[in-house]
């Protein structure tokens, strides 16, 4: 393993208050996302949606990484670049997405398990040929009555830190991703509760499984109140809220934490991060970016419906989400962003 350049790629990932474009949806999402808008659900159309993304001019300058999914990292560009290549042209760092997906725990109704550790090691020496330099994976944790139960969050935390453990002996930085969904009624202080026990759980078996935690980057979600929930915080209590739980959890040896949007809109995932940032950017000990894809990507898929003629519209609403982060890291989005 070699350990320099792990901390390098992390700290890249995290520097010049960039942060990650996540365009890792499966096959299955994607094509769920598509039918909403009317969009054909083909290899082809996936794969110009993708180019388009890659494409986007001037994306570099507030993206640092960019996350693929197993077919996209596999296809090219219609001049036969293929994606990471034309990612690595652009000054992105390609990524991929490595779990095969959350599916049923079994005996634990209403939870999941993120599977993909079989066979994962020759899957990254592959992807690391492929141009790859760092990895996600996702575990997903329910909220509910009774939920999450003790074994979902152990599970998830172990499958996490052996991927993590694996990704760095393969030199790729890894990204974890232990979500608390926004799914359900539950407070903002439910919401505190279980993010910090899941990240309380991650960062044990981190450490059982000897990650080194300077090589890597925390994908957390946001501390929220539930979907459902009555009670929605303001944008400065979430903040606060959320930086509170991390400071609790996170080791101060991580470099970053790039949020993941979780449902919110765009918009409210810009100001959150913002507030973040104005209130406790100076003393935090790591990074905090983002990683998002619906809070990215949305608008942009929203404009370009599939059509040729919109791709251009597209690229400048996803250039525009992502500065309007960048300036969400540094704390200087406002509301008048997003009117011009
Ligand atoms: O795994 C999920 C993505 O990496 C983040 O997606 O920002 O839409 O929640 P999201």
């Amino acid at each position: 393993m070699n350990t320099q350049q792990l901390i390098d790629t992390a700290k890249e990932l995290v520097a010049g208050d960039k942060g990650l474009l996540a365009m890792d949806e499966s096959n299955p999402t994607c094509n769920k996302r598509f039918a909403k808008l009317g969009i054909p659900q083909t290899e082809e159309t996936r794969r110009a949606y993708r180019e388009l993304i890659v494409t986007t001019p001037g994306l570099a300058e507030s993206i640092s990484g960019a996350i693929l999914y197993d077919e996209t990292i596999r296809q090219k560009k219609r001049d036969g670049t293929p994606f990471a290549k034309a990612l690595i042209e652009a000054s992105i760092i390609p990524g991929i997405k490595v779990d095969t997906g959350a599916k049923q725990m079994a005996g634990h109704p209403g939870e999941k398990i993120t599977e993909g550790l079989d066979g994962l090691r020759d899957r990254l020496k592959e992807y690391s040929l492929m141009g790859a330099r760092f990895a996600k994976w996702r575990a997903v944790i329910a909220v509910g009555d009774g939920l999450p139960s003790r074994s979902a969050l152990e599970a998830n935390a172990h499958a996490l830190a052996r991927y993590a453990a694996l990704c760095q002996e393969a030199g790729l930085v890894p990204v974890v991703e232990p979500e608390v969904l926004m799914a359900g009624e539950h407070s903002l202080e439910r919401s505190v509760k279980v993010t910090g026990e899941a990240l309380r759980n991650v960062f044990i078996q981190l450490n059982c499984q000897r990650v080194l935690l300077e090589g890597m980057i925390l994908k957390p979600n946001m501390a929220l109140p539930g979907l459902t929930c009555p009670a929605q915080e303001t944008v400065n209590d979430a903040a606060d809220a959320t930086v509170k739980c991390l400071l609790r959890t996170v080791p101060a040896a991580v470099p970053g934490v790039a949020f993941l949007s979780g449902g919110q809109s765009a918009e409210l995932a810009s100001a959150r991060l913002n507030a973040m940032n104005i209130r406790f950017k100076s003393h935090l000990p790591w990074a905090l970016a983002f990683s998002f894809a619906r809070a990215i990507q949305q608008p942009a898929l929203e404009l370009w419906k599939g059509e040729e003629a919109n791709v251009s519209a597209a690229q400048q609403s996803l250039v525009h989400r992502a500065r309007c982060n960048l300036a969400a890291r540094r704390g200087e989005y406002t509301d008048a962003m997003e009117r011009n």
